[in-house]
């Protein structure tokens, strides 16, 4: 028998249930019961240890020790799990206190709009990208080269003329220009550049659309220095001017309504030989059944609504981008962002556009 100064066994058990019971409390999921079986019944655990000490315990002492140790693991077992019971009570208690307020009403959060052009242009996209059309982009800076020269543009030409334009002179360190000093960098006036951009760098066939910010010295009520163009390019062998005509009808049917009319007028682009100007069938004045107009404000009283310009890609354009024209032939077509805009959501001045002022803005439903 140990002697008294010395804890015996049941001491030291009573020692480790003692510790468990102060422990149990604190542990707040599996994980923490886990360690905590492990720390007192585990292959090491304190109680497992003690256990072991049992062989050292005089014969007639070992049956109630045994028991004594039954016992304590039998509180440790318990122990844990009456707690993992407890835990799941507890959160479940605590799933059931939250309280959610279904009268709360959120803030409105003001998110603003797209602004109108834009939105005007992702929907023009859109109807392009549907009828087969790559979407493409091009630099606002853009060499004079590409705007006017390759464009067939004659370096006098009066043609260039037609479009006030924005030269901009190339910072420091930049070359002007092929051992040219006159400043060859523009503002581009047009989108049609992009053709050059493309037919440059891609071998036909070439079924593209770019639209883009273009900008002219231009400035007055039905004038800004700064809009928008979408420009259309189609190269392939065999195109005609049908297939212009046709991609043109689709594109007023599915932006403005089916069954509008569409008709060429004979123009001049330095770029395209024949050149045409097109227009669609005023929509706002034309009668539903007989399909007859009117006549209104919108177009003029003419019945007709100048949209852009268009024509068969000039060979000379061709050659200058490096496309064999005996080969190939294209068209081409080009009009305002804007303009289409403003039919669309009848905006009486081009200016409400850019002047940023909200009232304006927010009206869109876009
Ligand atoms: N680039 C011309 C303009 O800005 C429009 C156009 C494009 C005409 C393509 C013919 C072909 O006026």
């Amino acid at each position: 028998m140990a002697n008294d100064s010395t804890p015996n066994t049941e001491d030291l058990l009573r020692e480790q249930q003692q510790a468990f019971e102060a422990a149990l409390p604190e542990v707040e999921d599996d994980e923490g019961l886990y360690a905590l079986q492990v720390r007192f019944l585990g292959k090491k655990g304190s109680i497992t240890k003690l256990r072991k000490l049992m062989g050292k315990v005089p014969p007639d002492q070992r049956r109630a020790l045994g028991q004594a140790f039954n016992a304590v693991k039998q509180t440790v077992e318990g122990g844990i799990e009456a707690r993992k019971l407890e835990l799941v009570e507890l959160a479940r208690a605590r799933e059931l206190a939250r309280r959610v307020d279904l009268s709360f009403q959120p803030q409105r959060r003001r998110a603003g709009s797209g602004h109108p052009v834009l939105s005007t242009r992702r929907q023009l996209e859109q109807v392009f990208r549907r009828l087969g059309f790559d979407v493409l982009d091009g630099p606002h800076v853009e060499v004079e080269d590409y705007n006017f020269d390759r464009l067939n543009f004659e370096p006098d030409h009066p043609a260039r003329d037609m479009q006030d334009t924005f030269f901009i002179t190339p910072p420091e360190g930049v070359e002007a220009g092929e051992g040219d000093s006159s400043p060859s960098f523009v503002l581009r006036t047009h989108t049609s550049p992009v053709q050059v951009r493309t037919m440059l760098s891609h071998p036909p066939p070439i079924k593209i659309v770019a639209p883009g910010t273009v900008f002219r010295n231009d400035d007055d009520p039905t004038h800004s220095p700064m809009f928008n163009q979408i420009e259309g390019l189609y190269v392939d062998r065999g195109v005609t001017m049908a297939d212009l005509k046709a991609t043109l009808y689709a594109f007023v049917g599915a932006f403005f309504g089916e069954g509008l009319e569409v008709r060429f007028r004979p123009s001049f682009f330095p770029f395209v030989e024949p050149g045409a100007e097109f227009d669609m069938q005023c929509p706002f004045c034309r009668d539903e059944h007989t399909g007859e107009n009117a006549g209104c404000g919108l177009c003029k009283q003419t019945g007709w609504i100048e949209i852009g310009g268009s024509g068969m890609v000039h060979p000379a354009v061709f050659e200058a981008c490096g496309i064999d024209s005996s080969v190939y032939t294209g068209w081409a077509f080009g009009f305002g962002i804007e303009r289409m805009a403003m039919l669309r959501y009848a905006v009486p001045n081009l200016k409400h556009f850019f002047e940023g002022d909200q009232r304006v803005l927010e009206q869109f439903p876009c």
